[in-house]
C-alpha cells in the first residue's frame, strides 16, 4: 500500500510537470517542460551526463595528421557497469577520423557490441561484422548512441544481432559524441562515418571478418542506402550489401506548408549550417529559442518532442514556406538518395502502416533506382504488413 501511494504521488507530480498547455510564445513554460521531459525520459538512459565529462569524447591533438579510417583512441574493454547490455556481450569504443562535406578530416566515435560466440560462415572463426546505422537520436553531441545505456535500439536491433553472433559496429555519426557540428539527415556524410568506422574497427581487431554488411533504420535507413551508393564510386573492401529499414530517401519535401514534426525543425539547423538558411527568418522567436535550449542542455529526441508538442506550424514558424527556399531545395538535391548505382545488393524493408517515416518515399526511391539503373542494381523491396 505504501509503495502504491508513493507511485501514485510520483505519477501525479510527473503529470503536473509535463505541461501541455504552454503557449507557443511562453519560453519559460516550454523550457520547464523540456527539462521535466528530459529528466524523466532521457537522463536515466545516459551513461555520462553531460557527455563532456567523459574524456573519451574529447578530440585528441593527432586528429590533424590522421587519414580517414585511422584510429585516434581505442578502448578495447569498455566498463559496461553503466550500460544495460545483455549478459555475455561486451563493448569496445573507439574514436577515429572521418571526412566532412568539404573532404576535411573530422573526429568520429563508434562502439562495437561483441557477441559471446561468433556466428560462423563458411567454416570461418572470425566475427561477422554488421555496421549498424542508427535512426534519429537527437542533434546534440549528448545524443551519441555509444553514450546510451541501451545503445538506443536494445533488442530491436543491436542486442539481437549480437545475440545471434554478429559483431555490431555502431557509428555515432560525426557531431554525436564528437565535438563537431552534427549534419542531421545528411546521409552521405553519415555514410562516410559508417564506412570509416568499419575500416577503423578492422584495422585494430583482426578477429573481425573482412566482409561486412550495413543495416540501418529510419535516418539510418537513408544512411544504409547512401552506403550502397558510396560503394559504387568509392568502395572499401568486403561489402556484401545493405539493408535499409524504413528509409526516407528524401530527407525533406520541397513543399509548403511545412509540417509540425520536430525532425523537420532539427533538419533546418543542418540546412542553415550547410546552405546558409537564416533560422531567424523562418522560426518564431520562442520556438527557435526552445530548440536552442534543448541543445544547450544536451536534450535529444524526447526533449525535442516536448519543445513543440501540440503547436501548429504557424505557431512554430514565421514562414511555413521555408522548404521552398533555395537552401532547402539545394539540400534536397545534394543529400537525397535513390536513382543512383549501387555497389552491392540492397534490401528495403518498409512497414505498410509506418506513420513516422511513411511508405511513399521508399517506394519512389526504389522506383527511381530501378528506372535509372535497370538490371544493373540488385534491389528488393519488402513491404511488411502493419
Ligand atoms: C593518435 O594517438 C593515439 C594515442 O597515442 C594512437 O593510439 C593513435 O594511433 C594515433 N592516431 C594517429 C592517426 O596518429
Ligand atoms: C566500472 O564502473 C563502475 C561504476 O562506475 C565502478 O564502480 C567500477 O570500479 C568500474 N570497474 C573498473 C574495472 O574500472
Ligand atoms: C561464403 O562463401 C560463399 C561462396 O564462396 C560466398 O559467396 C559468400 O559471400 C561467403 N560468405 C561470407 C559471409 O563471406
Ligand atoms: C538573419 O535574419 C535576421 C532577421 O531578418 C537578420 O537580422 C540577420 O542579420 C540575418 N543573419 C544573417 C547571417 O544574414
Ligand atoms: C517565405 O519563404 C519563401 C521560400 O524561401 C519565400 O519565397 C517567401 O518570400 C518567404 N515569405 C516571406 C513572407 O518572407
Ligand atoms: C512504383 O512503380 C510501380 C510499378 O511500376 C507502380 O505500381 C507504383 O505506383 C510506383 N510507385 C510510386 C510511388 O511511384
Ligand atoms: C548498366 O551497366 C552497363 C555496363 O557498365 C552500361 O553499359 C549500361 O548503360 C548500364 N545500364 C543502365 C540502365 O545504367
Ligand atoms: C494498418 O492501418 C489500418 C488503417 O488504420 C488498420 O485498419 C490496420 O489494422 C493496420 N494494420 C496493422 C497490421 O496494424
Amino acid at each position: 500500500m505504501h509503495t502504491l501511494l508513493a507511485l501514485l504521488s510520483l505519477a501525479a507530480t510527473c503529470f503536473a510537470q509535463i505541461d501541455l498547455t504552454c503557449a507557443a510564445t511562453n519560453l519559460f513554460c516550454i523550457e520547464s517542460r523540456v527539462r521535466a521531459d528530459q529528466a524523466l525520459l532521457e537522463l536515466p538512459n545516459f551513461v555520462t551526463y553531460p557527455i563532456q565529462h567523459d574524456p573519451f569524447y574529447a578530440t585528441p591533438a593527432n586528429l590533424s595528421s590522421a587519414k580517414p579510417g585511422q584510429i585516434l583512441k581505442l578502448e578495447v574493454n569498455t566498463n559496461v557497469t553503466a550500460y544495460d547490455i545483455p549478459p555475455g556481450q561486451a563493448l569496445s569504443r573507439f574514436m577515429y577520423a572521418s571526412v566532412d562535406n568539404f573532404g576535411a578530416i573530422v573526429p568520429a566515435t563508434a562502439s562495437i557490441l561483441w557477441p559471446f560466440t561468433p556466428k560462423s560462415f563458411n567454416g570461418s572463426n572470425s566475427y561477422p561484422l554488421v555496421a549498424w546505422a542508427h535512426g534519429t537520436s537527437g542533434i546534440d553531441r549528448q545524443c551519441a548512441v555509444s553514450n546510451m545505456r541501451n545503445l538506443q535500439y536494445d533488442f530491436r536491433s543491436v542486442f539481437t544481432l549480437a545475440s545471434v553472433g554478429y559483431a555490431v559496429v555502431i557509428a555515432d555519426y560525426v557531431g554525436l559524441g564528437s565535438d563537431h557540428f552534427f549534419n542531421y539527415l545528411a546521409y552521405k556524410l553519415h555514410a562516410n562515418d559508417v564506412v570509416y568506422s568499419v575500416a577503423a574497427a578492422q584495422s585494430v581487431f583482426s578477429e573481425l571478418s573482412a566482409s561486412w554488411a550495413s543495416f540501418g533504420h529510419s535516418e539510418g535507413g537513408g544512411v544504409a542506402w547512401a552506403i550502397g551508393e558510396r560503394q559504387a564510386f568509392a568502395p572499401i573492401p568486403g561489402f556484401l550489401g545493405t539493408i535499409a529499414a524504413a528509409p526516407p530517401p528524401f530527407p525533406i519535401a520541397n513543399v509548403a506548408p511545412v509540417g509540425t514534426s520536430v525532425f523537420t525543425a532539427f533538419l533546418s539547423f543542418t540546412i542553415s549550417h550547410l546552405y546558409g538558411l537564416n533560422l531567424s527568418t523562418i522560426f518564431n522567436p520562442a520556438p527557435l529559442q526552445a530548440l536552442q535550449f534543448v541543445q544547450s542542455i544536451g536534450g535529444c529526441n524526447d526533449a525535442g518532442y516536448s519543445a513543440f508538442t501540440t503547436f501548429t506550424a504557424d505557431q512554430i514558424y514565421s514562414n511555413t514556406s521555408w522548404p521552398l527556399s533555395q537552401a532547402a531545395v539545394n539540400f534536397a538535391r545534394d543529400y537525397s538518395v535513390g536513382g543512383r548505382a549501387l555497389g552491392g545488393p540492397m534490401l528495403i524493408i518498409q512497414g505498410s502502416n509506418d506513420t513516422v517515416v511513411g511508405t511513399v518515399g521508399a517506394t519512389v526511391g526504389f522506383n527511381n533506382t530501378c528506372t535509372a539503373q535497370g538490371n544493373n542494381v540488385s534491389i528488393e523491396y519488402v513491404s511488411v504488413i502493419g
